[in-house]
């Protein structure tokens, strides 16, 4: 088939659709590139991002958002969460990234906001914030992104799906995809007549496609049943202008071709997670191999059916990459320095103290305060954020993981601009030829 550019298919697209009204999404995707952060660690806890949270519990065995509900009374653990709600995230941070320049937000959420099951410790207490957060990011230009990020019996087991597990149960188990199905529907018709301000619905991020067929089998039936949820809130014969993003499931963008594509569908983009994915095991890469690294990926990004945005990456991730292929090889991609990265009360592998590993340095210096940085680390911060940027914008745009953590300025998009190694303007490049 003739590859049209997106906004001439999005045209042709109303001789097809004769009865469908136009689709408008909220920002003109495939014209502007998007240029974002994440409200990391806020409605979805994160141990790393806020270790003091969990630190101030005084019981290690709280290591998620599940243990944080089930192994405390629920009045404490609530007055815990009201006062990480109000002061985490306020209406001063849109401000701050609407000055900074950026155009989108992207807020992950549990699905737990919304309803809870039987035996569920979760506390519940969310969804006003999630209504501050559209009123928030409406007063400041921004675009919210609502991005699912725990379904029932867990997606991947990772601590930030809420409930950290060895075997993650969503997938396997048809009453919990149903109730994310109902969830979704749920979100999609809080914002069917809001899409200029809520212009996209993420319905589940990062399945873990790492674990097998089964569960691509189940995400890929997933992502169409929340297109029509989605896409079709008003019903079959009037389509909304949100625009539904489903994730890669960490397979290549080439595992899905064909899936959700003009013309039998409309309206859909593809979000990838890009934490320097290299295949050499336990080796550290060089700088200039991380720079390389993410360079290659221009062409996958550019060429790609779907909108293609980079929903997560940071300049953080500079140590010990390897594939996912397991939970800990999942692990191992980030930059394992900053304090709970792995996991409350777990300790990294650069340094040697994650069990088992084998020290390749220390980490004093690389995570924790930029004040500790040395201006050959900033630089390279600065270095590694550009060509990203820069390869990122080849699709259709970045979200950075993540505004503010707590005790890792690397992941930070607020202590970059503050540190110099985020430019107060993303398109203000100092080194616009680093992939050449
Ligand atoms: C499936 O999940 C539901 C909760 O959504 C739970 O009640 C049920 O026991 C699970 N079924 C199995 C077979 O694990």
């Amino acid at each position: 088939m003739t590859r049209f550019p997106r906004a001439i298919r999005a045209v042709l697209g109303l001789t097809f659709l004769s009865t469908a009204l136009a689709f408008t999404p909220g920002f003109p995707y495939g014209t502007e590139k998007v240029r974002g952060v994440n409200l990391g660690g806020w409605l979805v806890l994160e141990p790393w991002i806020t270790p003091s949270l969990f630190d101030n519990t005084g019981n290690s065995a709280i290591v998620d958002e599940w243990t944080f509900g089930q192994l405390q009374s629920h009045s404490t653990a609530l007055a815990a969460l009201t006062t990480h709600w109000n002061t985490w995230i306020t209406e001063s941070d849109f401000a701050a990234i609407a000055a900074a320049g950026l155009n989108h937000v992207r807020l992950p959420i549990g699905y737990w906001a919304f309803e809870v099951g039987p035996g569920e410790p979760y506390i519940q207490g969310q969804l006003p914030y999630l209504t501050k957060a559209i009123t928030w990011a409406t007063n400041n230009n921004l675009k919210l992104i609502i991005d699912l990020h725990g379904a029932p019996g867990s997606q991947n087991g990772f601590d930030n799906s809420g409930h950290k597990v060895s075997t993650p149960g969503w997938a396997s188990n048809n009453t919990n995809v149903q109730r994310t199905d109902a969830i979704i529907k749920t979100i999609a018709n809080m914002v069917k007549d809001n899409s200029a301000n809520v212009p996209i619905i993420a319905p589940l991020n990062e399945p873990a496609g790492f674990d097998g067929s089964q569960i691509l089998t189940v995400t890929k039936q997933y992502w169409f049943d929340s297109y029509g949820n989605i896409r079709f809130p008003f019903g079959s014969s009037q389509q909304s202008n949100t625009v539904e993003l489903i994730h890669d499931a960490f397979q290549p963008l080439s595992f899905w071709d064909g899936v959700l594509t003009f013309p039998d569908h409309e309206g859909v983009a593809m979000d990838t997670h890009i934490y320097t994915i290299f295949s050499v095991p336990e080796e550290q890469m060089t700088q200039a191999e991380h720079i390389s690294t993410v360079c290659a990926k221009q062409d996958e990004l550019s060429s790609f059916d779907l909108w293609v945005i980079v929903g997560e990456w940071t300049p953080g991730n500079y140590f010990h990459h390897r594939c996912y292929i397991s939970y800990d090889d999942y692990l191992v991609a980030f930059t394992d320095c900053a304090k709970y990265l792995n996991g409350r009360g777990i300790g990294s592998r650069y340094d040697g103290s994650f069990a088992g590993s084998t020290r390749v340095g220390s980490c004093t210096g690389l995570t924790g305060s930029a004040s500790s940085f040395s201006s050959s680390y900033k630089t390279f911060l600065r270095q590694f954020w550009e060509a990203q940027v820069i390869s990122y914008e080849k699709g259709q745009g970045w979200i950075q993981w993540t505004w503010k953590a707590e005790n890792a300025d690397e992941w930070s998009y607020q202590a970059g601009l503050a540190n110099g190694w985020i430019p107060k303007d993303p398109t203000a490049l100092k080194f616009p030829d680093i992939c050449d």
